[in-house]
């Protein structure tokens, strides 16, 4: 196959490049690929909304403020400027696409808090944002006649000089090699400009906010082809996943009822946050997630408490009916009963270094989204700047790619791919055993709190199932399961590496043992 625009990943980042290079270059062919569903992604589940600067008391600097302060001094100031002042656009953008936000009785956005923001400046649709994100944008990208979009199929790797019969001396990409997980055939895609947009990686953490799909493929592919991973220590955990003995991905109570008044408190029923941050339950994420983690062990017990019985009864159905539903199919009243909680790996806020349009090292690949590094969320990403950062880049990738495109040669001397000298797939459960145990390695030693002594572990760890599951990819036909094991060691190796070079704690990066 061929195309102008190859995208890899369909949501909010992928999707709205989509939309956008598809309606620059009418005349261009632009091909869209996921691995699951068309709508399957981190975006759908967001629920506390967007951060954008929207009421008169509000101001960009406040904003940029709050976003830098959570970033703890590691955010590219250039591109937080850019970003924030961007936010009232993309939210008329959002709207343009026929994304709905809620509005008060007289007409004016609801504006919703959360951790770290010094006002209320978030817009959302009740606590399903990300599904009404999603929904809009599938919608458009259908009625777009230049574009292809191929469900369930599986991005392998990205196609390189490596891959090219003619050697260019610039590394370059030439599109990549793709699974179609119905016919089980890998399909060579030929293409001028590739955009990588495969979200987040939160399957690399037994606890975790994120769907199933979040296995870091991109991160995984950007490394092999030989681009710049930075930044990717800053795993960041949310401070109020729903506990539920053995269940994940868990399901997140959004920030936005912190914001909306509810309590944390330990088991015995007392507040706590008073005495780790002067901003209590609303301090930034990190700071949140520290203090549970440490009740949490200082106490022995598995889980802390959401208090939202003090909370207005028909505002908070309003406002939380998906939690609210949630918490009432498991038997909790949140309104009448504490909300059991614990933290969760919920977002990476490093990624494939790209610059202020999205290029990255690579000629001709863009990475954008969760993905990438950017910039903008330094150490620790601000509470509802990832739909934003998603948003603003994926429309600059945009720009950018089709003022490129006319200048790019589709290079066609590319091999095929070699699946020579294998033979079905082994078991299942191979892969599974040790896509679990990389899952625990992660959460048991690459967690909120880590060690030096304990990275060291880890890593040994990791070499080992790398050894044995790299035997079992040389000779097994390819699956998407041994394709995501593969990706996840990769990453679970470049955040555990990344750890024992960081030499300061940060943001949402803390160890115990900095000196040793
Ligand atoms: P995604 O939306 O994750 O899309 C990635 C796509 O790539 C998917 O379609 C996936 O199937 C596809 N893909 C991956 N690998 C491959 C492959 N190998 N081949 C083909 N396709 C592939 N952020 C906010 O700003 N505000 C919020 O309120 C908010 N709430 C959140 C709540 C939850 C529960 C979660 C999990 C996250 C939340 N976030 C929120 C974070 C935010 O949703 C994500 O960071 C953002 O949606 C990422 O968008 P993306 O397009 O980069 O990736
Ligand atoms: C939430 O609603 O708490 C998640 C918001 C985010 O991840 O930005």
């Amino acid at each position: 196959m061929q195309t102008d625009f190859l995208i890899i990943g369909s949501g909010l980042a992928g999707l709205n490049y989509v939309i956008t290079v598809a309606r620059k270059n009418p005349d261009k062919h632009i091909l869209a690929v996921t691995k699951g569903n068309e709508d399957e992604s981190n975006t759908k589940y967001a629920q506390g909304g967007v951060a954008i600067v929207h009421k008169s008391t509000d101001s960009f600097e406040k904003h940029i403020q709050d976003t830098l302060i959570a970033g703890d001094g590691l955010c590219d100031e250039e591109i937080v400027n850019m970003v924030i002042n961007e936010g009232p656009k993309c939210l008329e953008e959002l709207i343009q696409l026929g994304v709905n936000f809620d509005k008060d009785d007289l007409g004016n956005f609801d504006l919703g808090k959360e951790g770290g923001h010094s006002e209320n400046r978030v817009v959302h649709f009740q606590d399903i944002t990300g599904h009404e994100i999603e929904r809009s944008l599938i919608r458009e990208v259908k009625e777009l006649k230049n574009v292809q979009l191929l469900d369930h199929h599986f991005a392998l790797d990205l196609i390189t000089n490596h891959h090219a019969e003619v050697k260019e001396t610039e590394l370059s990409c030439y599109g990549a090699y793709v699974l179609n997980q119905r016919t089980n055939e890998v399909i060579k895609i030929l293409s001028k400009i590739t955009f990588l947009a495969t979200g987040g990686i939160g399957q690399v953490y037994s606890h975790t906010t994120n769907p199933l799909i979040a296995t870091g493929d991109g991160i995984a592919m950007a490394y092999r082809a030989k681009a710049e991973i930075r930044g990717i220590e800053f795993v960041q955990f949310h401070p109020t996943a729903l506990y539920e003995h053995d269940v994940s991905p868990t399901f997140l109570i959004s920030e936005a009822v912190r914001g909306f008044g509810a309590k944390l408190r330990t088991i015995d029923g007392k507040t706590f946050m008073e005495n780790y941050d002067e901003r209590e339950e609303l301090a930034s994420r990190d700071i949140v997630a520290r203090a549970i983690d440490s009740e949490l062990k200082k106490r022995g017990d598995q889980y802390v408490y959401l208090d939202c019985t003090q909370l207005n009864e028909h505002e908070f159905k309003e406002h939380f009916p998906n939690i609210y539903e949630k918490c009432l199919s498991l038997g909790i009243d949140p309104l009448k009963q504490l909300i059991p909680v614990v933290p969760a790996q919920h977002y990476l806020c490093g990624g494939i270094h790209t610059n202020t349009w999205g290029e990255t090292g690579i000629r001709n690949l863009f990475a954008c989204g969760e993905c990438a590094h950017t910039g903008l969320h330094g150490a620790n990403r601000l509470a509802s700047n990832s739909l934003l950062e998603a948003f603003v880049f994926s429309k600059r990738c945009a720009t950018r790619a089709s003022e490129l495109i006319e200048t790019v040669p589709l290079n066609s001397a590319i091999k095929n791919w070699d699946s020579k000298g294998t033979s079905t797939p082994e078991e299942l459960i191979l892969i599974t055993h040790n896509r679990n145990a990389v899952q625990n390695i992660m959460w048991d030693y690459v967690g909120i709190v880590r060690s030096n002594k304990r990275l060291k572990r880890a890593l040994k760890r990791l070499e080992s199932i790398y050894s044995e599951t790299e035997e079992l990819y040389k000779r097994s036909t390819l699956s998407p399961q041994l394709c995501e094991l593969r990706n996840l060691i990769t990453v679970a190796y470049l955040i555990t590496q990344h750890s024992l070079e960081r030499m300061e704690n940060k943001g949402g990066f803390y160890k115990i043992d900095l000196d040793d």
